[in-house]
């Protein structure tokens, strides 16, 4: 039996991005083999495919190379000395971050380590939402140290990052507002949120007395909503790419800045997989592609409105 795997030869557009076959590997000392039934997209994996950031720059002399930090599926074999998970358990991971990826696989060895176990009450479209995103919105609100009754404004509420920020900000009891276009005014009120049209008016004409800003935007969007803050406020700006700019101003401004890489942290993903189980997280999913529409896939993902994710489904 082959090993579907979408690869990239090179960097370029989407139409990079190619089917290839491979044998499924043997799980190592420590791994488990999944059959990965959904991988996540993430604005990452576009970037780099184009050839942007730090993880296209690591990568270059490794082409080809196999994106895909987020899976969720099914245990089918365990190496030696993996204790952790049994064949037939259903699993998720944030794996092989930062530079190794591997995600957009039909079957991938794993290191045990990287992996939570998704109980029978989460589907596997929902475990995949959560790795990568769900990991940043938590480790964003733990650094900006959100706490009840802060006044906390997310930029971007309704994408893959920002639904699940906005719903953990919630539930800490902060007072959550956010920005969106119309078309997500609504679902964002939904989870909770004040939420804002910034096409109508920039943020800084709309709100003030922020005590923390997660910036999920960057750019000159994120410089405007740094007006909205109050003195000693606490600003996490998430995009990489601007960071450094968003933190020198804000600094500048007297307010406390920083930027933030997310890390691997298989508890957090334990967590939420438990909050999604019991009802008090709620995933959204835009779109599953199949995995041989990889391409139209990350054409979505591109755009920069998508509302929560887009997933592959790798087995069909
Ligand atoms: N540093 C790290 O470790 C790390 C980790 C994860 C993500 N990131 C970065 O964080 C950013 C967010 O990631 P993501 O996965 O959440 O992206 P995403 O899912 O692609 O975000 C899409 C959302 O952005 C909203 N949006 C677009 N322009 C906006 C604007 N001007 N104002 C408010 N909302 C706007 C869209 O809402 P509308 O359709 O309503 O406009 C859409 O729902 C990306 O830049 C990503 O690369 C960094």
């Amino acid at each position: 039996m082959d090993n579907k795997q979408i690869a990239i030869t090179r960097f370029g557009d989407e139409d990079v991005l190619a089917i290839q076959s491979n044998s499924i590997p043997e799980p190592g000392a420590g791994e488990v083999l999944v059959k990965v039934a959904f991988a996540g997209i993430n604005p990452i994996d576009v970037k780099t495919r184009s050839g942007l950031g730090w993880a296209a720059d690591q990568n270059k002399d490794k082409l080809p190379w196999v994106p895909g930090y987020d899976i969720s599926g099914t245990v089918v074999r365990c190496g030696e000395e993996a204790v952790r998970f049994q064949v037939a358990d259903q699993v998720a991971g944030f794996i092989g971050f930062p530079l190794k990826g591997g995600g957009y696989s039909q079957y991938i060895s794993v290191p045990e380590s990287e992996l939570s176990y998704v109980p029978p009450s989460v589907t596997l479209e929902a475990a995949a939402v959560l790795p990568l995103a769900g990991q940043t919105a938590v480790q964003a609100l733990n650094k900006a140290q959100v706490k009840e009754g802060d006044r906390v404004l997310i930029l971007a509420g309704a994408g893959g990052v920002g639904h699940l920020a906005v719903q953990i900000a919630v539930a800490a009891k902060a007072e959550v507002y956010t920005t969106c276009s119309e078309e997500n005014l609504d679902y964002l009120a939904t989870l909770g949120a004040h939420a804002i049209n910034y096409n109508f008016a920039p943020v800084s004409e709309r709100l003030e007395d922020v005590d923390v800003l997660i910036d999920l935007v960057g750019g000159q969007t994120a410089l405007d909503a740094l007006k909205c803050l109050r003195d000693q406020a606490t600003v996490v700006t998430v995009p990489t790419i601007t960071a450094e700019m968003i933190c020198e101003k804000a600094k500048l401004l007297g307010f406390h800045a920083m930027g933030m890489l997310v890390d691997p942290d298989p508890e957090q993903l334990d967590t939420m997989l438990y909050m999604v189980g019991v009802g008090l997280l709620k995933t959204e999913i835009q779109h599953v592609y199949p995995m041989n529409e990889v391409q139209e896939a990350h054409r979505q993902v591109a755009t920069g409105h998508t509302r929560g994710k887009i997933l592959l489904d790798m087995q069909c």
